[in-house]
């Protein structure tokens, strides 16, 4: 596993450049491309163009690029250097809608902020840097924690369906839904992984497939209708999935493609897990009707990236990114506090309450 951390980073802060750096995803698995952002519309293009993507990865991302385009600022005093923040602040919050992680990030990034505005700007800069390394950090401890819980629900050679990416590329080292895998995979638990390809832009064949080949865990692909077919082969133990956001009732918005599995999951009698951090979980949100769905280019389903088009011109598209899994059909969330079942409001409220007393 070390390789893979060490060898592929999706976002990382260069202090000395005052760049974030990320691993262009749109290039791989071909090519590993990495790109210099310094720019506040560097980095909107980036996270919009799926350039860095995930959930967490997207937070990441937002919480390094506010740092450095905040230190680019030239403002002296409090009220001109926050004005700044705001302004970038919303320009990157445009960028995707749907994972929260995103605002959650921004937002930890103004409270540290505000928090500090007695002090001299200079030192509002260093405090920033500080808050968006922490918030990079934590998300790896969390990524481990999820692993080690989610690892208790599974058992030595079973067969885990996944859906899009949420692994290392998704996140910081273990990944959400990855991390059992991963931590299995040190443990010699031989799980024998299937990846949905994930249309329309592939981050299961592309990402996921990728990843698992290089960490050396037994990876089958196969595309998005095939799913019921390996299930009822008796192929799949376990579907794991991560997820953008999830709302108070346990309603989860993950990648389109998710709740289909849910559904054919409990056709099936398998159990189905949503794998995140308890910062996906948005209190604002008490159900998943209130969840906003990024759609996005007709582009993306009509043209595949490597081939021509394969569908007639000026066709109607939908094309939504996301979609929601009523709670109905989720065997149980796992978070780096531990494992929630139905009914997930008071888990979470629990979890909420004890965030605030640590
Ligand atoms: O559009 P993407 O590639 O950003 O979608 C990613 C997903 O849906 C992931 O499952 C989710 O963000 C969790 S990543 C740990």
């Amino acid at each position: 596993m070390g390789q893979l951390f060490t060898d592929l980073q999706a976002v990382r802060l260069d202090v000395e450049a005052n760049a974030v750096i990320i691993l262009d995803q749109t290039s791989l698995p071909g090519e590993k491309v990495y790109l210099s952002l310094s720019t506040k519309e560097a980095v909107w293009d980036a996270i919009h163009r799926l350039k860095v993507r995930g959930a967490p990865a997207i937070g990441i991302t937002a919480a390094y690029g506010i740092y450095v385009c905040c230190k680019s600022l030239r403002a002296r005093k409090f009220d001109d250097f926050y004005k700044g923040f705001v302004e970038i602040r919303d320009y990157f919050e445009s960028s995707r809608p749907t994972a929260v992680n995103l605002s959650a990030a921004l937002e930890r990034m103004e409270r540290c902020v505000l928090r500090n505005r007695e002090l001299p700007v200079s030192r509002i800069k260093r405090q920033m840097l500080r808050e968006a390394l922490a918030i990079r950090d934590e998300d790896a401890a969390s990524c481990h924690r999820i692993g080690v819980y989610a690892l208790s629900l599974l058992r030595p050679g079973m067969g885990i369906l996944t859906h899009c990416n949420a692994g290392h590329l998704a996140v910081s080292e273990y990944g959400t839904a990855l991390a059992p895998v991963y931590l299995g995979q040190q443990q010699g638990y031989n799980f024998k992984v299937y990846a949905d390809e994930t249309r329309p832009l592939l981050q299961g064949a592309r990402l996921t497939a990728y990843e698992l080949r290089y960490a050396g865990v037994d990876i089958t692909l196969i595309c998005d209708n095939m799913a019921s077919v390996v299930m009822r082969k008796g192929w799949v133990q376990a579907v794991i999935v991560g997820c953008d956001r999830i709302a108070m009732n346990g309603d989860t918005a993950n990648k389109v493609g998710t709740s289909g599995l849910a559904i054919m999951a409990r056709h099936y009698g398998i159990p189905f897990y949503v794998l995140g951090p308890t910062s996906t979980i948005d209190r604002r949100c008490p159900d998943g009707n209130a969840i906003v769905i990024e759609e996005r280019g007709s582009e993306e389903v009509t043209d595949m990236w490597y081939a021509r088009r394969m569908a007639p011109d000026d066709v109607k598209v939908y094309n939504p990114a996301f979609d929601v899994t009523p709670a109905n059909l989720i065997t149980a969330i796992v978070t780096e506090r531990g494992i929630a079942r139905a009914p997930y409001n008071e888990t979470f409220e629990r979890w909420f309450g004890e965030e605030e007393k640590d």
